[in-house]
């Protein structure tokens, strides 16, 4: 059987099992943030407190571990796939210096900086606002920091948020087209990389508030309201694809 035959070799069984699992977790931990972006956060701001509490300690809670554990895995797996291929050992400089590997270096740091969100700002900013409401349904007080820790993990979801549309296209766009495009000199690939990293520093150094403090014009422009960010995400990928893609590495 063909799925017992190469485990370990590129484009072998242990590579597409990678891929599946990938898949897997990926729709899991995306899902999950899309519906906390677009459902949970307009939701909660329509409910009474005692339900919305309840809901955090109930619903929100659930879900934050399958959103944690499914970022995990995504990230073990994405892993996976560049140790199956080589690319993280013998091929690794040969293949990220070309345009199919400059693609998936782009989605997988970004998706690692959106894993890292999930486990060092995300979760543990969240356990403070759950605690809080935890404290408060069993007649305790709450915790001071809950207001300041919700803003904190709600502005890590929204910039994943947007950076999720230019990540899961660099993700598809690996195999199935960046071949189209030109093997870059290295010169251009400079470019490409300046152009990739100012646009990651900016979105990760606004959502932590560090652009100015959580409250400045560009931090509330970008990540208030959820359609702003849709749109902001469209635009990165349109910077990323059409200037960083056709204009510079070219075809
Ligand atoms: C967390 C860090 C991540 C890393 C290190 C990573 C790594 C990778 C790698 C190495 C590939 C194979 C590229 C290729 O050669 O075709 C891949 C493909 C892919 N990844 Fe990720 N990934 C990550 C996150 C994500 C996330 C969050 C999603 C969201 C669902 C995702 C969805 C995909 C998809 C759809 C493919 C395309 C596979 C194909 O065309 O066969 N990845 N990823």
């Amino acid at each position: 059987m063909e799925i017992f035959s190469d485990w370990m070799g590129p484009g072998g069984a242990g590579e597409m099992l990678s891929r599946y699992g990938h898949f897997l977790s990926g729709i899991t931990w995306i899902g999950l943030l899309y519906y906390f972006n677009f459902v949970q956060v307009p939701a909660f701001a329509e409910m009474e407190a005692g339900a919305r509490s309840e809901a955090l300690r109930k619903v929100t809670f659930r879900a934050l571990w399958w959103f944690r554990m499914g970022a995990l895995l995504t990230f073990l797996t994405g892993v996976l796939i560049l140790g199956f291929q080589r690319n993280l050992g013998e091929n690794f400089s040969d293949y990220f210096a070309t345009q199919v590997g400059t693609s998936i270096a782009w989605g997988a740091l970004l998706a690692t900086t959106m894993f890292l969100n999930v486990w060092l700002v995300i979760w543990p900013n969240q356990k403070i606002v759950i605690g809080s409401a935890e404290s408060a349904a069993g007649g305790g007080a709450e915790d001071p920091r809950a207001a300041a820790s919700a803003k904190k993990a709600g502005r890590a979801s929204r910039a994943n948020t947007m950076m999720s549309i230019p990540m899961l296209w660099f993700m598809g766009f690996t195999s199935h087209f960046s071949y189209r495009f030109a093997d870059p000199e290295s010169g251009t690939l400079w470019a490409a990389w300046i152009l990739f990293l100012a646009i990651l520093a900016f979105i990760e150094l606004s959502a932590l508030g560090m652009l100015g403090g959580y409250d400045s014009p560009q931090a509330k422009l970008f990540w208030d309201k959820h359609k702003n960010t849709i749109v902001a995400g469209f635009a990165t990928w349109a910077v990323l694809h059409f200037v960083g893609y056709e204009a510079i590495i070219g075809t």
